[in-house]
């Protein structure tokens, strides 16, 4: 990577208000992740070092998100919306920082990659003042479109200041631009806002370059890269453009998916070679999947840790705190939560294991419920290595069943239970011959009794 210093200026001062939300635009996901960290990341996968993030509706929220996302950037906030130049120009004082390369990106045009950003600030290298990023599109309308001549670029022309002949033109500005640190300020201060909008157009800086005999280029990228979200539409095609590519990444990376649409990841997913998933799957933020294991169909997994050669579902539901250790197994229509599912132990059927430990080895049986709250608080359960656990048992947590332990089914378990001891938590069965039998023919009399007596009315 280049040793050229950069800054990253994103806009996200939009009010966003065809996404009819409470929350602020750029802060709708994308595979769980804000869009707009979405493009911190490829900002810093394209070498910024220094971020900067102009935000204007539901500032709070955004400074509150941000804390997390992107700890280090500074906030500016723009406080009237008067175009792409003057939002950038909010944040003149990081600018002034003085930096080789500045990316200016958009918050909302989450797809953006790192390479089509490297790329632009590859040709500021060369000498460029202005790299434009360019898409070529059957569809332009609505986008600014780039006038090319001899190589260069001299203008961007938005749609609404174009003639019908520039209307024509399929390549277009995908939004972002790298500008060279030393010219930014006296570019943008030069920036003025007599045209359709009456906005500070950031596109003007071309000609503005062009005019000071300064080297103007676009650069193309793919229409992903241009993907601008406004409402709910284009944040599910953005998903789904973020699914594909992810699901691509791991299955050249080793992973078999059997029906790679049907499987969802986050954007932290991680997920071990030689694994294979069917299909129908959810992974939730926070999974981390080593090498060789299975999920079946239909399992919703998120905050969990599984290592090699496990088996997950069908029908598995893996909550936050979730630690399967090798070749552990967890079933159809069990949940686990918080707990630790030691090296081979198998949870297969039916049960819910909470606040908990299951020794290597252990056995628990269809239906076994961990009873860790009594409606205030969570208690925890340790089961020991190699222990069995009946079906249909319930341990009420706290509770401790030893090494080698054994409940009999249908047990409700409230004692803790020695090493190797065998306990039975339920009412004792009682048989009686020939009772059956007596109880039928008495049932059978009675009945035949209420019949006459209600035809002899
Ligand atoms: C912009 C480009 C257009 C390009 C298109 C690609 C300009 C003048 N036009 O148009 O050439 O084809 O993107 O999608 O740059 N913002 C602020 N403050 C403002 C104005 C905008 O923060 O005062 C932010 C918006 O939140 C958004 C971004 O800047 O993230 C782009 O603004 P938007 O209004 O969407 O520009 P477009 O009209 O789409
Ligand atoms: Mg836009």
């Amino acid at each position: 990577m280049s040793q050229r210093s950069c800054l990253s200026v994103i806009l996200a001062a939009g009010e966003g208000t065809r996404m009819k939300s409470a929350l602020p635009k750029v802060l709708h996901q994308i595979a769980g992740l804000p869009m707009v960290a979405h493009v911190v990341k490829a900002a810093e996968g394209a070498g910024a070092s220094a971020l900067a993030l102009v935000i204007g509706h539901g500032a709070e929220d955004m400074r509150k998100a941000a804390a997390k996302f992107a700890p280090k950037a500074d906030m500016f906030v723009q406080e009237q919306r008067l175009g792409t130049a003057h939002a950038v120009l909010a944040a003149r004082q990081a600018i002034s920082k003085g930096y080789d390369d500045i990316l200016v990106m958009f918050g909302d045009t989450p797809l953006i990659d790192a390479e089509a950003l490297a790329a632009a600030r590859g040709r500021l290298a060369e000498g460029a003042a202005v790299v434009v990023i360019g898409f070529r599109t059957a569809n332009p309308a609505g986008y600014g479109r780039l006038i090319e001549k001899d190589g260069g670029l001299i203008a961007i022309r938005e749609e609404k200041d174009c003639s019908e002949e520039e209307k024509k033109i399929g390549f277009c500005n995908a939004g972002m631009m790298a500008v060279a640190g030393k010219h930014a300020l006296k570019l943008l201060d030069a920036v003025g806002n007599k045209n359709a909008k009456g906005e500070y157009y950031l596109t003007d800086i071309v000609e503005i370059a062009g005019a000071q005999g300064l080297d103007v280029v676009a650069t193309e990228a793919s229409f992903e890269n241009a993907l601008g979200i406004n409402n709910r539409a284009e944040l599910a095609q953005a998903e789904g453009i973020w699914q594909t590519r992810r699901r691509r990444e791991a299955m050249l990376a080793g992973v078999t998916l059997i029906a790679p649409e049907t499987v969802y990841f986050s954007h932290d997913t991680e997920i071990g070679a030689d694994t294979i998933v069917e299909p129908n799957v959810w992974f939730g933020p926070g999974v981390t999947v080593a090498q060789g294991a299975k999920i079946h169909a239909f399992s919703h997994i998120e905050g969990a840790t599984i290592a090699s050669n496990c088996d997950v579902g069908p029908f598995a539901r893996l909550r936050p705190g979730a630690d399967l250790r090798t070749k552990a197994k967890v079933g159809n229509f069990c949940e686990v939560k918080q707990a630790i599912v030691e090296e081979g132990a198998k949870v297969n059927h039916l049960t819910y294991i909470g606040d908990a430990r299951v020794g290597a080895g252990a056995n628990i049986g269809a239906g076994t419920i961990t009873c860790n709250y009594d409606g205030y608080s969570k208690f925890f359960t340790d089961i020991g290595e190699g222990a069995f656990i009946g079906s249909n048992s319930s341990l009420v947590a706290p509770v401790t069943i030893g090494k080698g332990g054994y409940i009999a089914s249908g047990s409700v378990i409230t004692e803790n239970v020695p090493e190797d001891a065998l306990a039975f938590g339920r009412a004792r069965q009682k048989t009686i011959p020939g009772k059956g039998k007596e109880l039928r023919e008495r049932f059978a009399s009675a009945a035949a009794a209420k019949k006459k007596a209600g035809s002899d009315h």
